[in-house]
């Protein structure tokens, strides 16, 4: 027989490890005072029966349909691009990022796009009433098609209608707004989003039916809520970028069905997001070519090579261990790269405080930034400017050697359509790839300080 009980503990609002009284800090992430109260209820029952009736019996491989085929496309190349071509059937997407980004904008432009291809969408919202979203639509010139909006902020009505019209899409917007009545907590609390997110992953699964959620991150760039939300979906996206630019970024965290390192480029305009054709261009237009602390990284992000500006402050530090910040990049390879400059080129950087950011919002995972960061941080220690129309690509090893990265030809081609005149990349010791890396405007520099003498000399 089935039973049902209830309990208070105490659960992180940040990592949603709960704990059984309340204590200052959590045991899980070690953040300060973000443990609330909250009453779980559990049915314990006879365990016996469940797995004698099992509700999903093995299937032979090979009668498995796979429905990763019949990815269902936005008609928005950008969008398509960093899905991997489309949206996966019964797969669950979370569109993360912060307040005020665009995701409402990015998700009810794919939404109406797929609705015009004359397949049926669901857009579900807790945060605006559907006059709202109308008004939005009309901004961004949509709307006419199969696009059905439901206003509402219990996971159960978004559940019942999706049941019931069967749409080729479900967008439920945000995941920070509805709740479900199997869990007593707050709209927005770690064990409702996980509720929630358990419930219409279910839904994605049983009905093939996509699922889009948004939701917002913290001010540090997590996912609010648990880090339990990422586990539950199949694929995270970011939408970043500098609100004061315009430019907002699309990139991949995580996809079950395809790469992750594929990157959307939009600009925010008056009548919503349009795809960027130029990238690069769109990333170096507001570069001061003769500043010192800024140099220019060609990297290749998935299936387009994108080339960016990094930009360097270095200041002597009177705090015992120097500051270093890094945006844009992982703040370990700012690390590695401040070691290797300190140890084994003799730069005097241990004392000063560093400061690395990569303008536009970009968040770059290619180690091929290692050269370009430790360029910048050089000039700007300098306080010279690099050498014009160099850029560079190179990951940076422990022994202050340049490592090839991928692509270098490619890489150089798009520099010298940039307008730029040189390309630093690293050790190539392929012959045959070297010569055509030459050819393209490329130099090749086996060591960092090989390449610091070249750019600053
Ligand atoms: P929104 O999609 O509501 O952000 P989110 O859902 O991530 O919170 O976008 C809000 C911002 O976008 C707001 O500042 C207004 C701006 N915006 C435009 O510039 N052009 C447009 O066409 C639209 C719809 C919004
Ligand atoms: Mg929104």
């Amino acid at each position: 027989m089935a039973r049902t009980r209830t309990k208070t503990v105490y659960e992180c609002s940040e990592c949603g490890i709960a704990a059984p009284q309340w204590e200052g800090q959590c045991r899980g992430c070690e953040a300060w005072n973000t443990l609330k109260e909250v009453t779980q209820t559990r049915s314990t029952g006879s365990i016996g029966r469940a797995v004698s009736r099992s509700a999903s019996p093995a299937v032979l491989i090979s009668d498995i349909s796979t429905d990763t085929s019949r990815r269902i496309s936005f008609g928005f190349p950008e969008l398509d691009r960093v899905f991997g071509g489309g949206v996966v059937p019964g797969s669950v997407t979370l569109l993360a990022g912060d307040p005020g980004i665009g995701k409402s904008t990015l998700i009810l432009q794919a939404s109406a796009s797929i609705a015009d291809s004359g397949l049926s969408v669901l857009y579900s919202t807790g945060e605006e009433s559907g006059a709202q979203v109308k008004m939005r639509a009309e901004r961004l010139g949509v709307g006419s098609g199969d696009l059905y909006l439901q206003s509402t902020n219990r996971l159960e009505d978004v559940l019942t209608e999706a049941e019931r019209m069967k749409p080729s899409l479900l967008v439920v917007d945000s995941i920070q707004t509805v709740a479900s009545a199997a869990s007593d907590s707050l709209a927005g609390t770690p064990s409702q989003i996980q509720a929630c997110a358990g419930s219409l992953s279910e839904f994605a699964k049983k009905t093939s039916v996509p699922v889009i959620v948004t939701g917002h991150v913290t001010k540090d760039g997590g996912i609010a809520g648990p880090r339990l939300l990422e586990h539950a979906v199949d694929v995270v996206l970011h939408l970043g970028g500098e609100s004061t630019s315009g430019l907002r970024l699309l990139q991949g965290f995580k996809n079950r069905y395809g790469a992750t390192n594929e990157l959307g480029v939009f600009e925010m305009r008056e009548n919503g997001l349009k795809g960027v054709g130029d990238p690069s261009k769109a990333f170096l237009a507001h570069r001061r070519a003769s500043a010192p602390g800024s140099a220019i990284a060609s990297l290749v992000e998935g299936t387009r090579s994108i080339t960016v500006e990094v930009q360097a402050l270095t200041s002597p530090s009177n705090l015992p261990t120097p500051r270093r910040v890094a945006t844009g990049i992982e703040t370990s390879r700012l690390h590695l790269i401040l070691a290797v400059l300190s140890r084994r080129l003799r730069i005097p950087v241990s004392d000063q405080d560093v400061i690395v950011n990569v303008p536009g919002g970009l968040r770059v995972s290619e180690t091929a930034i290692d050269l370009p960061v430790a360029l910048a941080i050089v000039s700007s220690l300098r306080d010279k400017p690099l050498k014009a129309g160099l850029a560079a690509a190179a990951e940076v090893g422990l022994g202050g050697e340049l490592r090839p990265v991928q692509q270098g030809e490619r890489r150089a081609r798009e520099s010298a359509r940039l307008g730029l005149t040189s390309l630093i990349l690293g050790r190539q010791p392929d012959q045959e790839a070297r010569s055509r890396e030459k050819a393209a405007g490329a130099q090749h520099c086996d060591m960092l300080a090989e390449a610091i003498e070249e750019g600053l000399s």
